[in-house]
């Protein structure tokens, strides 16, 4: 296929070398003029050094020289109008405010559709450097300025990493591809699906909004790995533990960097107990400031995360609660519990019940705990009622909120929600629900945690 590159820096290089050696045909355009002067030299043998230093690369351009299937070049016009695919691997440096400076990707795309309107045809256009949420409509929309015609913009964010550069985009563990069309997620595959073993294709196709966030979601994780990884070698050092001791009991803990699923927040006996017990450790033992105070970001994100349905049930209702009925599914903090303690329910039903809505309660085991907790905490439940049957719970309600997984939830009925509900609108709280099957149902309206709302049903 023939594929432009802009941008001859660690991402656009390797990119560019690794494609050409996979029977593409790359062109690799940068308005450095030094850079490509540089890049032509070490092709021509006028020099051995590239102009970064990365194992392995030197070898792969050479490779791709010899099939005649690499070349660079300033001339970005030329390099656009051949390629059926051009990725952008530009800089997005940070500006003074720490957001991604855009400049040279808007630059890039002005580029491509001032060569569209002169030389129009379809092209695949993908953003492949980190670019913010939203930065694919916003090429899509430059673009169109010039072109109407047929093209796409996909994000495709990299993910190799400095040093070892060439293997991880030769032997990539998964591509990530935001992209709605068909014909570009069928590029999409003849692009990338080589580089797996048929039937292990790692290939995630997402919405655009989807791929350009999970680069982010990945590098927080993996950030937020490392301060903490920081913060209990600190930790162990300031208490006499030996953190080297204590890492692979860690690691054997199969949640972890494996319990990826959304919900009210975490409740139950022992996070809550446990990170403010270790806030105080840290504190005691003389632990930095910046150390304890994560746990403190931590617990103060959870409390707040076991409301944040609220604000769409507000939009739901447009902040009309008065003589609203809702329907709560799941009152333990997780499925196969009575276990109350720390539960989303206890901080919800009460918001709720101060609201003005009325509350029709079940949970196959957590009623009576949940009654316990209430009245030890001196709740009016005068409007709160309690169903032993799921279904009889929802009669007549103007919605229904989930907040727990008890499989009994997995899969409702939609029918006799359907007929049970006075207004059909889902709340999960939880994720929990197939999300396609609601869609496919056609007229609930639907707001969970993770995914877009699901408004303007047919009534
Ligand atoms: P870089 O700064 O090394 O290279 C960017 C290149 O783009 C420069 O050579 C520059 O002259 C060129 N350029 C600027 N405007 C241009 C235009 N209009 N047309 C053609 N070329 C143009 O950047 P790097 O490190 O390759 O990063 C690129 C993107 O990839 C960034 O968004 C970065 O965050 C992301 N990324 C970087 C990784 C890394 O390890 N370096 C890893 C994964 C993503």
């Amino acid at each position: 296929m023939k594929l432009a590159v802009a941008g001859a820096g660690f991402v656009g290089l390797v990119h560019a070398a690794v494609m050409a050696n996979q029977e593409n045909q790359v062109v690799l355009f940068d308005v450095n003029e030094r850079r490509i002067d540089d890049l032509n030299d070490f092709c021509a043998g006028v020099t051995d050094k590239l102009p970064i230093h990365e194992p392995g690369l030197p070898e792969l351009i050479k490779s791709a020289q010899k099939k005649n299937t690499l070349f660079f070049t300033t001339d970005a016009d030329k390099a656009i109008q051949e390629a059926t695919v051009i990725f952008i691997c530009v800089g997005t440096p940070p500006n003074e405010q720490g957001k991604a400076d855009l400049k040279y990707v808007d630059s890039v795309a002005h580029n491509i559709g001032k060569v569209l309107q002169q030389s129009p045809g379809y092209k695949l256009i993908v953003n492949k450097s980190t670019v913010p949420v939203g930065t694919a409509k916003r090429v899509r929309k430059i673009v169109s300025q010039y072109y109407q015609g047929e093209f796409d913009v996909a994000s495709n964010p990299e993910t190799l990493a400095e040093g070892r550069a060439v293997r991880d985009a030769s032997m990539p563990t998964r591509i990530i591809v935001g992209v709605d069309s068909t014909k570009a997620r069928k590029i999409f595959h003849e692009l990338y699906a080589r580089f797996f073993l048929p039937q292990q294709e790692k290939i995630y196709f997402m919405s655009p909004e989807s791929g350009e966030l999970t680069k982010y979601a990945c590098n927080t994780y993996l950030a937020s790995q490392v301060v903490l990884t920081n913060i209990f070698a600190n930790t162990a050092k300031q208490v006499g533990a030996n953190w080297r001791d204590m890492v692979p009991a860690i690691l054997d803990d199969v949640r972890i960097g494996k319990f990826v699923h959304p919900g009210p927040g975490f409740g139950g006996s022992c996070f809550s107990k446990d990170l403010a017990q270790l806030y105080h450790t840290i504190r005691e033992h003389g632990g930095d400031e910046f150390d304890y105070t994560v746990l403190e970001t931590v617990l103060a994100q959870n409390e707040h995360q076991k409301l944040k349905i609220m604000h769409d049930i507000e939009k739901a209702y447009k902040g009309d609660f008065a003589g609203k009925k809702i329907a709560v599914w799941g009152l333990s903090f997780k499925r196969d519990t009575n276990d109350i303690r720390d539960a989303a329910s206890l901080k919800l039903i009460p918001h709720l019940l101060n609201l003005g809505c009325t509350v029709h309660l079940h949970d196959p085991e957590a009623m009576e705990e949940f009654i316990k907790e209430m009245e030890h905490d001196h709740a009016d439940l005068t409007n709160a009622l309690f169903f032993t049957d799921k279904y009889e719970a929802i009669k007549g309600c103007d919605g229904l909120l989930i907040l727990n997984d008890w499989k009994t939830y997995k899969q409702p009925d939609f029918n006799t929600l359907r007929e049970a509900l006075q207004r059909k609108v889902i709340f999960d709280g939880k994720d929990l629900l197939e999300y396609a099957s609601v869609k496919d149902e056609g007229d609930f309206e639907y707001y969970s945690i993770g995914r877009p709302d699901i408004v303007n049903v047919k009534p």
